[in-house]
C-alpha cells in the first residue's frame, strides 16, 4: 500500500458565475448533487475549513473530516475530526489515513478558502456547474482550461430550480 497513487479530489458546485457559497451556507437546492456529493466521499478522508464545517456542525457519518483552522485552540470532540493549521499538512495527513484505510482518493470540501489553498496539490474536480447565475457572497477561483481537462459530464434537468451538470476535470499533466 505504501506507493499507492492518491487522488486528491475537489467536490464543489459552483454557480456559472462561480458563486458556491451565501450567507455561510449553499444558495440552492439540488437533492441529486447531495447525493452525488456523498457517493464520491463516504469513506474517504476529507479536508474541510472551519467556517464550512461549523455550517455543518457536525462531521459528516463514514468519513474522517480534517478542519483547517489558524486557531491554535479550535478542537472539536468527536473521534472522526482532527485539526489541522495549514492545508500542507492536511493534505499530508489525509493521504495517511487514505493509505491507512486502504482508500485511493481524498477530498477536498471547500469552502472557497480551502479550495484555493489546496489548488496546488488538486489532481481531480468533481464539479457540479449549476447553469444558471447565483447571487452568493463566495466564490471559486475560475479553473483555467489549460490546466483541466474535462473526462465526463452528465446534465440533469431540475424542475424546482436551475438545471446542473456534473463534470470531472482531471489536472492536464506535465
Ligand atoms: N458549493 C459548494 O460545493 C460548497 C462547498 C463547501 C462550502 N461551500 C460554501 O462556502 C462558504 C464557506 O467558504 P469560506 O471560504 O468562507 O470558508 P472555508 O474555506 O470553509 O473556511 C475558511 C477558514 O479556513 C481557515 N483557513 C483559511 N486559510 C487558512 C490558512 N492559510 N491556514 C490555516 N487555516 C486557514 C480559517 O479558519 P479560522 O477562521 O478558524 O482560522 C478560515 O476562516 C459557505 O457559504 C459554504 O456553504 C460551498
Amino acid at each position: 500500500m505504501t506507493d499507492q497513487k492518491i487522488e486528491r479530489v475537489a467536490v464543489v458546485a459552483a454557480a456559472a458565475n462561480h458563486a458556491i457559497g451565501k450567507d455561510g451556507w449553499m444558495p440552492w437546492e439540488l437533492p441529486e448533487d447531495l447525493k452525488r456529493f456523498k457517493a464520491l466521499t463516504l469513506g474517504k478522508p476529507m479536508i474541510m475549513g472551519r467556517v464550512t464545517f461549523e455550517a455543518i456542525g457536525r462531521p459528516l457519518p463514514k468519513r474522517i473530516t480534517i478542519v483547517v483552522t489558524r486557531d491554535t485552540g479550535w478542537s472539536f470532540d468527536h473521534e472522526n475530526v482532527r485539526v489541522c493549521h495549514d492545508v500542507e499538512s492536511a493534505v499530508k495527513l489525509a493521504d495517511e489515513i487514505a493509505k491507512a484505510d486502504g482508500v485511493n482518493e481524498v477530498i477536498i470540501a471547500g469552502g472557497a478558502q480551502i479550495y484555493h489553498l489546496a489548488l496546488p496539490y488538486t489532481t481531480r474536480f468533481e464539479l457540479t456547474e449549476v447553469h444558471a447565475d447565483i447571487d452568493g457572497d463566495t466564490f471559486l477561483d475560475p479553473l483555467p482550461t489549460d490546466q483541466w481537462t474535462e473526462s465526463a459530464r452528465e446534465k440533469i434537468k431540475n424542475p424546482d430550480g436551475p438545471d446542473y451538470s456534473f463534470v470531472t476535470l482531471d489536472r492536464v499533466a506535465g
